[in-house]
């Protein structure tokens, strides 16, 4: 079995989809590993860290040619896909609902892939949840880019020259990404509240030593899928919660916002007016700006001032925090790689009727097979 592990090439990507130690690892189950040279140099693993791990170094034109699996941590170019076997495996986040030329191209070319964001939230497949490792990293770089950006201090300093307050911290959205801001920025002092739409957040945000602000009523009872996603909610409901976030969001110094509803735009929360309503010095970060942004004024990609009030939308923050991400992101694909791998015989064996595989298939065969893809 030919395993290759490509150099990324979507841009300002610095992750990489392997470690030395998951070389090591997938090298006892059976696999050749061939890394495209320079892969790992934007996350800390040189060609030499890999060679020595057992990896053959190879050059980017030739290292998919003869793979049956290869790892990516975003879509391969149209370019390289075309150098890629028919039947091979590829496992890599897709993001399949942007990319349709590329899974169109991956079906054409008989490639087997996986969009990794399609893993099911079950408890089987927990280490292999690239979404909660992403996130909660995500959600810890977010606090430290708030706090660079921040001109003040985020705990309170008593010193012989004064009292500095402590920072006040809002994070909008606790699920994985945001329990992760919350702890983070309580660790660096800040006094920290948070707001989700699941009641069930609430116990998860006040044993972080944060406090729970949000619209409870019936329709929250309902809010939250039997997969624990939020749904949108009603216009009446966002009604009462902009007025609630209204009067927060004008006391915080710092909000973070990372709410997402899965396979729709990301809710609006911040108007421009709440914007306007803050203080100048205060940090917005909007985690969920690649799905269309939390804050009706972020910009993708950009870093705004709107009187004082700094707005941060960087994009892809995982890959802002290249070394553990690409850590972590590795072990999740070699966890979902190994059952794949028949321990007798040392050769794939792929189930398409397990939960996973089909869940996270999106072409085999020649064509789209997810669902959720169709038309
Ligand atoms: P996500 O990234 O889809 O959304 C982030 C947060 O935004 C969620 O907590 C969501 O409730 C919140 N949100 C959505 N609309 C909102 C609105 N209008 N106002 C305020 N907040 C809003 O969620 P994530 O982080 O992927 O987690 C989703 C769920 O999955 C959680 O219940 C989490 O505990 C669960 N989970 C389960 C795992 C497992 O069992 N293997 C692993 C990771 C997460």
């Amino acid at each position: 079995m030919k395993l290759a592990i490509g150099k990324e090439t979507v841009a300002a990507e610095k992750r990489v989809a392997a470690s030395p130690e998951t070389v090591r690892k997938l090298i006892a189950l059976g696999f050749d590993v061939s890394v495209e040279r320079g892969a790992g140099l934007t996350a800390a693993v040189t060609d030499d860290m890999f060679a020595q791990a057992g990896a053959k170094i190879a050059d980017g034109s030739d290292v998919y040619k003869d793979a049956d699996v290869v790892l990516r941590v975003r879509h391969p170019a149209a370019a390289e896909i075309a150098t890629m076997k028919s039947g091979a495996l590829l496992l890599a986040q897709l993001a399949p609902y942007q990319e349709k030329d590329t899974l169109k191209a991956l079906a054409a070319q008989g490639v087997t892939a996986f969009a990794m964001e399609f893993v099911p939230r079950i408890t089987r497949a927990q280490t292999m949840d690239v979404l909660s490792s992403q996130a909660n990293l995500a959600g810890y770089r977010a606090v430290l880019e708030a706090a660079a950006a921040f001109g003040r201090a985020f705990p309170m300093m008593m010193t012989a020259a004064g009292t500095v307050p402590p920072a006040k911290v809002f994070v909008m959205g606790a699920g994985v990404a945001g329990l992760q801001a919350i702890a983070t920025a309580r660790r660096l002092g800040a006094t920290v509240s948070a707001t989700d739409v699941r009641p069930a957040a609430k116990e998860q945000v006040q044993s972080l030593g944060a406090s729970f602000v949000m619209v409870e009523n019936e329709e929250t009872k309902a809010a939250e899928t039997s997969g624990g996603y939020a749904k949108e909610m009603s216009d009446d409901y966002k009604r009462q919660q902009a007025e609630l976030i209204a009067e927060t969001i004008k006391k915080q110094d710092v909000v973070i916002t990372t709410a997402l509803i899965p396979g729709r735009p990301a809710p609006k929360l911040v108007s421009e007016e709440m914007v306007r309503s803050m203080k100048p010095g205060a940090v917005i970060v909007d985690l969920a700006v690649e799905q269309g942004g939390n804050c009706a004024l972020s910009k993708a990609g950009e870093i705004v001032d709107v009187n004082g009030v700094t707005i941060v939308g960087h994009l892809n923050l995982p890959s802002r925090i290249a070394v553990d991400a690409s850590a972590l992101y590795a072990r999740n694909l070699l966890n979902f790689l190994t059952p794949l791998v028949d321990k007798e015989t040392k050769a794939l064996k792929l189930n398409r009727e397990d939960d996973i595989v089909k869940a996270s298939m999106v072409t085999d065969g020649g064509q789209i097979v997810h669902s959720q893809l169709q038309g």
